[in-house]
């Protein structure tokens, strides 16, 4: 009760002041008003629950004050005061959206059960409306996850169409540049121009195959080569292929991983692009001087894998899009805005997650979590599996 907001408005003042002190006696301290006009001032100045109403006072009278609340502040709930001869007012105040009306002379006991009756109805309400919020954001989640998982489907099998005529132009071109550069075209008329736009169609191709060898990353479903996987190993060498980047930009990259047994089962390749994507990304997103650390903690049945910038930070608004395919805030023809996307496909199906943490301007974190049997959950049990997991399973009753 204590936690009421209530407003109190009367123009009888002894009678208000009584009825003030008693309920203040009973853990609601109200604020107290006048006339409608010094009511209207207050709820201006902040919000209250409640609003006891009386209806007749003098100059702007109570229907009217109800008027003006229900119209500037809904969520407030008002009991109108009446008359013993004049309940038709609070009858009207009831069609103009009063919670209640009571008459006068008053029982305190009463006035605290409708105080209360209202007080519980805000709350229903609020209640309700946080209900539907979150239906309707789950939904929204849902129809997105839909929306990505077919576009994914679709976009790795285009990808995979796509991947053997880019072979063929790719070779091509190659094959172009090397009969240009023999003796009997050396004066060939505008040799240059020929040059130059083979050199565009080879940066096109570049382009489109760094595209379909992500999304074929995401769907290698069928051809997976599943082994067990030395996470320490994996980081370490990931690091290496990196490297050269992060040197260039001067940015630090260095690991923290404090058991150098820890081995997940699944493709490994897979697992390189997630940390190539993961690594890639924290460097683009760091200025010189600043620093990228990949750690992996063991927590029992899973691995936290947790790839840390200094960087530049991800706007509020970027973070719920950056896990959409083609969002990317690289200029033209540098992202293919896949990276991430692909990434989540791939711990996804490894039945992991990942979450991201951002602060603009001081760095971002991106956190996956790995069950370490993740494999094991499909109807897969093969020997070689089941020699894994009973190692697995040694090593963790070991080390308790
Ligand atoms: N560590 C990070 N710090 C800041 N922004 C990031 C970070 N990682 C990702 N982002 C943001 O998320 C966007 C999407 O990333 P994603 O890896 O999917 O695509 P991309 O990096 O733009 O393209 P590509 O991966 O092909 O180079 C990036 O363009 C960038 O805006
Ligand atoms: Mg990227």
């Amino acid at each position: 009760m204590q936690n009421i907001r209530l407003l109190l408005v009367d123009d009888e003042n002894d009678f208000r002041r009584t009825v003030a002190k008693r309920l203040a006696k009973r853990g609601i301290v109200p604020e107290q008003a006048a006339n409608g006009k010094e009511c209207l001032s207050i709820l201006e100045k902040r919000p209250f629950d409640v609003v006891v109403l009386d209806v007749k006072m003098p100059g702007m009278d109570g229907i009217e004050v109800l008027h003006h609340i229900k119209n500037n502040y809904p969520k407030t709930e008002v009991i109108m005061l009446t008359g013993h001869a004049t309940t038709q007012n609070g009858v009207d105040g009831i069609k103009t959206g009063a919670f209640d009306y009571l008459s006068k002379p008053i029982e305190l006991e009463h006035l605290l059960s409708k105080i209360k009756q209202a007080h519980d109805k805000i709350l229903r309400n609020e209640e309700r409306i946080q209900e539907t919020k979150f239906k309707v954001q789950m939904q929204e989640q849902m129809a997105a996850t839909e929306r990505l998982a077919s576009l994914g489907t679709l976009a790795a099998g285009v990808a995979h169409e796509i991947n053997n005529p880019l072979a063929i132009i790719k070779e091509s071109t190659g094959f172009m540049e090397l009969i240009l550069k023999k003796e009997e075209f050396a004066d060939m008329p505008r040799k240059k121009d020929f040059e130059l736009a083979i050199g565009k169609i080879q940066k096109g191709v570049d382009r489109a195959r760094r595209i379909t060898l992500q999304l074929l990353g995401f769907s290698r479903k069928d051809n997976s080569v599943l082994a067990e996987v030395n996470l320490k190993e994996l980081v370490d060498d990931t690091i290496q292929l990196v490297k050269r980047e992060a040197v260039n930009k001067e940015v630090g990259i260095d690991a923290d991983i404090d058991d150098n047994k820890s081995v997940v089962w699944c493709d490994i390749y897979q697992l390189r692009q997630v940390l190539i994507n993961l690594l890639t990304n924290a460097i683009h997103a760091t200025d010189s001087g600043g620093k990228v650390n990949v750690s992996i903690k063991d927590t029992g049945n899973q691995f936290v894998l947790i790839v840390k910038d200094t960087g530049q930070g991800i706007p509020k608004e970027n973070l719920k899009r950056i896990f959409e395919p083609f969002f990317s805030t690289k200029p033209p023809g540098k992202g293919t805005g896949l990276g991430l996307f692909v990434t989540r496909g791939i711990i996804e199906k490894l039945g992991g997650e990942i979450e991201v943490t951002s602060r603009l301007g001081h760095g971002t974190s991106f956190c996956v979590k790995i069950p370490k049997f993740c494999e094991f959950k499909k109807d897969l049990l093969d020997d070689e599996r089941v020699q894994f997991l009973n190692k697995i399973t040694k090593q963790g009753r070991s080390a308790h």
